[in-house]
């Protein structure tokens, strides 16, 4: 009797040990702000429960959106969470625990795992099937930055979009994570590609993917090269810019054509971390509006979408990961160049993709 009490205090004592050892480290943002509102924190490490995984994590994705959930303008940040807020959606890592009724992950996998918010954390619990293996030809790293990017151009190009052989596509930010992810995929479709990027050290990055044709907007006047390289238009043009160039993206589609809307990064500023409120404000009264009745005579379609309100499309996450992973595996796309940060310095990855300057993916540490 002594005996199992003595073993059941010894295994109490043990469990709060264990959870002091494996607290989590995770960013957290306690309200809307700049860089300083990324403050590193810990926290009991949760258990799974059924159906869910905990991995150790070992690599975090950084999306350009980590940095309007962050100044608070991100809408389904606030619908689904609000604050305080762990933004993430993405990591890389090794599983630990499992809950009741996984059976097909053993502690010990090697996996990746998409996150709606909360990514940034040195452990994360989520729904074993938003967890998928690590293709053996990617680091953690590399994996890490794979689903967000890979994901939002397979569904603008292959569910949205779907180009034929030898169509013209002009991708916006052709060396950044998503551009990136288009170009390789338009090229593996069969697609001509004219890829645009903002600064010239980005010309190399974007051909080394594949662009046919590079626009360095910044020493080249970009819708003169544009119509130069495709005097009849393209059959698609991917814009996550917004206001800047949405206007001129549709007028640049030939008959038939499709322009995909993915964001509106021109809206935000490339330093400082903070959103100007009249900017804000003027560009969203500028932003265009598109009539259905100009697009119905002139054959042209606008389409847009957020994956973050697709995260319950489970169809559409196993379709695309299958066959994101099959590329991959196959050499037929590459991962994105990894630039990595200790999480610590989230708060450098942040400035630093809102510069305008980062090629392929940042990473994050634990
Ligand atoms: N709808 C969705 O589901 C979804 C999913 C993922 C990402 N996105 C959006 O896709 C875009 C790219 O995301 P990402 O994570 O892959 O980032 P990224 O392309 O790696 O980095 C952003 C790039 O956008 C351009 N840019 C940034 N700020 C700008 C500004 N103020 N004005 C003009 N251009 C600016 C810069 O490229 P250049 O100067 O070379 O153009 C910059 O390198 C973002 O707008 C993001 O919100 C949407």
């Amino acid at each position: 009797m002594s005996r199992s009490v003595t073993c059941d205090v010894q295994r109490t004592v043990y469990t709060c040990t264990m959870q002091t050892m494996t607290a989590t480290r995770k960013i957290v943002v306690h309200s809307a702000g700049g860089y300083d509102h990324l403050k590193l924190e810990s926290a009991p490490t949760a258990a799974p429960a059924r159906g869910q995984v905990r991995i150790d994590v070992r690599a975090i994705g950084v999306n350009y959106a980590d940095t309007i959930v962050r100044m608070g303008l991100y809408a389904s940040a606030k619908e689904f969470v609000g604050w305080p807020i762990t933004p993430g959606f993405e990591v890389a890592g090794v599983v630990a625990a499992v809950g009741a009724g996984v059976d097909d992950l053993p502690i010990g996998t090697e996996v990746f795992a998409v996150t709606l918010f909360g990514g940034y954390a040195s452990q994360v619990v989520v729904d074993r099937d938003k967890v998928f293996r690590r293709p053996a030809r990617t680091t953690f790293e590399q994996a890490a930055a794979l689903p967000a990017v890979y994901m939002t151009a397979w569904y603008a190009l292959f569910e949205l979009a779907h180009p034929r052989r030898g169509a013209r596509v002009l991708v916006h930010s052709a060396a950044g994570g998503v551009g990136g992810a288009l170009v390789q995929m338009a090229k593996l479709a069969g697609c001509e590609v004219a890829g645009v990027v903002g600064t010239s050290g980005k010309v190399a990055a974007a051909r080394t993917l594949g662009a046919d044709h590079v626009i360095d907007k910044s020493t080249q006047d970009l819708w003169r090269e544009a119509e130069r390289i495709a005097p009849t238009g393209y059959d698609v043009v991917l814009d996550a810019n917004g206001v800047t160039t949405l206007g001129a993206s549709y007028r640049h589609l030939r008959r038939a054509g499709k322009l995909v809307v993915y964001g509106f990064h021109s809206m935000l500023p490339k330093t400082g971390g903070r959103p100007s409120w009249p900017k804000l404000a003027l560009d969203y009264v500028r932003t265009p509006r598109f009539n259905p009745l100009d697009m119905t005579n002139e054959s042209r379609s606008v389409l847009a979408f957020n994956l973050s309100y697709l995260f319950d499309r489970q169809d559409l996450l196993n379709e695309a990961m299958a066959q994101i992973i099959d590329w991959i595996e196959a050499g037929k796309i590459q991962p994105p160049t990894i630039t990595t940060y200790p999480l610590a310095d989230v708060a450098r990855a942040h400035a630093d993709i809102e510069s305008g300057r980062t090629i392929g993916k940042l990473v994050l540490v634990p």
